[in-house]
């Protein structure tokens, strides 16, 4: 069967971002079949919805999808029903990609970009495994009501041990593959929700002698990732940690414009994207870094294809381009070769 990927461009850079991504899976010569489709902002202004039907047919018909990035001021005063962001909640609800994967990994030639000091982040290569579909991002009840004559805000946060367990799963197995340190993140001192989350990680923990499991509420692990953030290998947690300790990691690394990511269901099919936004202040504009994209194309090829060659392949390109010393503005410095989005897509096909 002719391996199928949705192409859902987005707003703001990601038409252009994703542009080469495409060039780059095209340029593989794996047979895949491609198609376009509308979400976020951009299917708002065509249709009204952020995530029209034509979409979620395509997007349950594909075997993966890769995403550009959804979202900008434009739509912002919109009800929160219509907006950007409700699309890509949607998405992930709809295919079930309870699992995300987050790398940060501070390539060694852009050492500088980082706040941090060398010392601290160099070498730096962590995985945070963020539960996708679950928590207070869609527990219900949640509102805002008038409640005793004033406005009563309210958000339910509920796991279920089934939920817990399945992404447990994939961060053990994920641990295993890689540095076999797994840190569990939550706030049992005050969440019942998260006292079963530490709960049921202890309870697979045996599934996995080789896998070594700590624990760490999520104040404490916010202030270790900057303070030492390479006492981590894989951290697990919930959906609204995961969200806050995601972009944390990336910026340990200074170039939010190099991190990829992927969605997974129990299937391994998945939704790709780059971990940035989309950048509405330079779209458009022929400038933006299309190597997150292009590595989460990477991911794909890993963990939906199973084309572990062709992974690496990208993989390898992508460093060979920043060895060469090729730069787009977000991580350009002085000595180094400033190009656009175009061209640094031109290079990863020439280093293929
Ligand atoms: C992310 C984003 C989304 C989230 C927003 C855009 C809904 O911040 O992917 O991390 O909170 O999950
Ligand atoms: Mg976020």
């Amino acid at each position: 069967m002719t391996p199928k990927i949705l192409i859902l461009p987005g707003d703001g850079i990601g038409p252009e971002i994703t542009g080469e991504a495409v060039r780059v899976l095209g340029a593989l010569s794996l047979g895949f079949e491609m198609e376009t489709a509308l979400l976020g902002g951009a299917a708002v202004d065509a249709t009204g919805e952020p995530y029209p039907e034509a979409t979620q047919k395509l997007a349950k018909a594909a075997d993966a999808v890769l995403l550009g990035a959804v979202g900008g001021p434009k739509w912002d005063t919109l009800p929160r029903e219509k907006r950007p962001e409700k699309g890509l909640l949607g998405i992930r609800k709809h295919l079930n990609l309870f699992a995300n994967l987050r790398p940060a990994i501070l390539y060694p030639e852009l050492a500088n970009a980082s706040t941090l000091k060398p010392e601290v982040v160099s070498g730096l290569d962590i995985l945070i495994v963020r539960e996708l579909t679950g928590d207070i991002y869609f527990g219900q009840p949640r509102g805002i009501e008038n409640r005793g004559g004033e406005r009563f805000g309210f958000n339910t946060m509920h796991y279920t041990e089934t939920e817990i367990r399945r992404i447990g799963r994939v961060a053990f197995e994920a641990a295993r593959k890689r540095g076999k340190r797994l840190c569990s993140v939550d706030k049992m001192n005050v969440l019942e929700t998260t006292q079963l989350w530490r709960d049921v990680m202890n309870e697979l923990a045996p599934e996995y002698p080789e896998v070594t499991l700590s624990h760490m509420l999520v104040d404490n692990a916010a202030m270790q990732l900057v303070r030492a953030p390479r006492q981590f290998d894989v951290l697990v947690t919930g959906n609204m940690f995961g969200d806050i300790l995601s972009d944390e990691a990336s910026m340990l690394t200074g170039s939010i414009g190099m991190l990829p990511s992927a969605s997974l269901d129990e299937h391994n099919k998945g939704l790709y994207e780059p971990s940035h936004g989309s950048a509405p202040d330079i779209a458009g504009q022929g400038v933006a870094n299309p190597l997150a994209t292009i590595l989460s194309a990477a991911m794909m090829l890993r963990y939906t294809f199973n084309e572990e060659a062709a992974a690496r392949r990208v993989e390898n390109a992508v460093k060979a381009v920043l060895a060469k010393g090729l730069r787009t503005g977000d991580i350009f410095e002085t000595g180094t070769t400033k190009v656009g989005t175009k061209a640094m897509g031109d290079a990863v096909l020439a280093a293929l």
